[in-house]
């Protein structure tokens, strides 16, 4: 069902079951993060491996003593600036944390999420939530409750409905090495203004088998249509001449009559709107039939960087 109504899914929680719920960023898959049974019906549902770890959703900064250790202080300056908000911390674990949560490492993700139907269901439960993205893995995240139903239906017994997400991309991961802070995931609030409080960030390396954070992985956030990302909308465009294209544009409309559909981020050119409205549109071209998606790349600054990287991923191919 799609409701409103924390109590429904308060309900739901307590018996180790699955709900659906609204973020700043996108809807999360939650369950009981001290319940193991929960945590693997998530890894089920989402059908993601096992060695990508969790993030847990705390209510209050306050909290983060509880689920970490050892925590840096330039962590805390971050925490206090940005949360509740898109910001995930990656910290030494506390003991008690489960090995499912944390695929096993000593290092456990943790955020207080900006939404205040899910504060509200948070305050009111003894335990806090851990939550992926509530997508199947690999494909492009919800950013409303419509796209959680879209790909779950009836196997999720509460979706709680917070409307559009206000950020529409995930958090921004940053973890620590010998107190050194490090970006494991470009999210929603761009490097740039996590610099001025944490000084400058290096950018974590991976590889597919061992991701450090799967958000790394090279193929994630895919349409099921083929994708391309381009410099030069009209140049590719015209190669695939013949074929039912979309076209995903930053904010300038293209004059073609072969174009079937046009999504434009920001008519006025604005990161955050684009950031906003990028899962959305990406949602509405993949239900189209396309043959093909094209997508523009962004300019590389401020959150054009967050958008560029998720594109790269949707486009890679396999
Ligand atoms: O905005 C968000 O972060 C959303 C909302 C629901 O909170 N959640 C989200 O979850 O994007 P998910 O599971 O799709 O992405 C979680 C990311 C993954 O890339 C995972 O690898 C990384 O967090 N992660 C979790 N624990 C980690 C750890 N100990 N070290 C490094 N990365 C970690
Ligand atoms: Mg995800």
């Amino acid at each position: 069902m799609i409701t409103k109504d924390i109590s429904k899914a308060k309900e739901i929680l307590l018996k180790d079951e699955l709900i659906a719920m609204p973020t700043e960023t996108v809807y999360g898959l939650a369950g009981n993060a001290y319940s193991d049974i929960a945590i693997k019906k998530i890894f089920d549902l989402k059908n993601r491996p096992l060695y990508n770890p969790l993030i847990v959703h705390i209510k209050a900064a306050s909290s983060i003593f509880d689920i970490a250790s050892e925590i840096p202080e330039n962590a805390l300056m971050l925490a206090d600036k940005f949360w509740p908000g898109p910001l995930t911390l990656v910290l030494k674990k506390q003991n008690h944390i489960s090995d499912l949560i944390t695929a096993e490492k000593n290092t456990v993700a943790v955020r207080v999420p900006n939404h205040r139907l899910t504060l509200a269901l948070l305050d009111q439960l003894d335990f806090p939530l851990t939550a992926p993205s509530a997508n199947p893995f690999g494909s492009i995240s919800p950013t409303s409750a419509e796209h959680v139903f879209n790909y779950f239906g009836q196997k999720i017994d509460v979706i709680l409905d917070g409307g559009e997400c206000e950020k529409g991309l995930e958090s921004t991961i940053i973890g620590f090495e010998n107190n050194k802070p490090i970006l494991h995931r470009h999210g929603s609030i761009a490097m740039e203004d996590i610099e001025k409080i944490s000084g400058k960030l290096s950018i974590s390396t991976h590889s597919d088998t061992s991701p450090i954070s799967p958000g790394m992985l090279s193929r994630h956030y895919a349409p099921q249509t083929d994708t391309y990302l381009t410099n030069d909308v009209s140049k590719l465009t015209n190669l695939l001449k013949g074929k039912k294209i979309g076209l995903l544009l930053f904010k300038n409309k293209v004059q073609s009559d072969e174009i079937v559909s046009q999504e434009i981020l920001s008519k006025s050119g604005n990161y955050t709107e684009a950031a906003k409205n990028l899962y959305a549109a990406m949602h509405r071209l993949d239900q189209k039939k396309l043959d093909v998606i094209i997508a523009e790349r962004l300019p590389d600054e401020n959150l054009g960087k967050t958008i560029n990287d998720k594109l790269e991923r949707a486009t890679k191919k396999h």
